[in-house]
């Protein structure tokens, strides 16, 4: 592992630029949940039902429910080492972009300055009336929530099954992995698409893919350098030992 550690150091020694493409695993040592547990469900949903427009015209209390939820999770989490190791890059490497997976802003909380939030964020709403999107913070939301402008109803600024990524943000990201030496891909399963498609689009453009995950996924196909291990504890590792580097030059 030392060796794994040395080598992705030594590679974004050498990079002016650095995309982290990061999942769920990234926030779970703060305590907000993965997705992909054992019995197939959500904290006890179904996917249709709280993550798709179907599910949301079906049962929008269910859903808005669902939601409150995980925005009241978000609102008692911190960020983890992790995180904090990302945000540290921006100072020992001449760019970074974070593509973010996660809805739930702790990137930006620890600091990261530039981050695509590819499926939307926890703290932002969007009206089905005006089409506003606003961002609310953590505050109390309420069980359905209306409009302050029109008196719409509103919805989480989530991307859900089957919807679209938000276009400039997902041509902001097609644009840094390919223009990237280096692809930082931390705690995600690497399954859902189109984002999972930034790996193979960094690979083909040149950039070294470092996976950092609890074991191998989808994206290890892509690897060049792989550290399994909690991503509280490598991603430290490594910038430490790129700080070190940088301090001996
Ligand atoms: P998943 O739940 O599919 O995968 C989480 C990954 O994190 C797994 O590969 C775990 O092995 C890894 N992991 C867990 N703890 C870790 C740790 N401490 N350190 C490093 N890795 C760890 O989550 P995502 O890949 O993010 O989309 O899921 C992708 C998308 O699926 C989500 O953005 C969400 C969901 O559908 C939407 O909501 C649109």
């Amino acid at each position: 592992m030392d060796d794994e550690l040395d080598r992705a150091a030594n590679v974004l020694d050498n990079a002016t630029q650095v995309v982290i493409f990061s999942g769920a695993g990234v926030s779970a040592e703060s305590g907000v949940p993965t997705f992909r547990a054992s019995d197939g469900l959500w904290e006890g949903h179904h996917i249709e039902d709280v993550a798709t427009p179907d599910g949301f015209e079906r049962d929008p209390d269910l859903v808005w429910a669902f939601y409150n939820a995980r925005r009241d999770n978000v609102r008692s989490v911190k960020p983890n080492p992790g995180h904090f190791a990302i945000a540290e890059l921006e100072k020992l490497v001449g760019r970074v972009t974070v593509a973010t997976q996660n809805v739930d802003g702790l990137h930006l909380v620890a600091g990261s300055t530039t981050v695509l939030e590819l499926h939307g964020s926890l703290r932002e709403t969007r009206c089905l009336g005006c089409g506003v999107i606003r961002n609310r913070g953590l505050e109390v939301l309420g069980p359905k929530p209306l409009c302050p402008n029109c008196n719409g109803q509103l919805r989480p600024n989530i991307v859900w099954f089957r919807e679209s990524l938000p276009r400039k943000t997902w041509t902001a990201a097609e644009d840094s992995v390919t223009a990237c030496d280096v692809l930082i891909v931390v705690g995600t399963s690497a399954v859902v698409y189109p984002a999972a498609g930034l790996i193979s689009l960094a690979k083909s453009a040149g950039a070294t893919v470092v996976e950092v995950n609890l074991t191998p996924t989808n994206a290890s196909g892509y690897t060049d350098i792989g550290l399994y291990g909690p991503s509280g504890m490598m991603l430290p590792k490594v910038v430490e030992r790129l700080r070190q580097l940088k301090s001996s030059e």
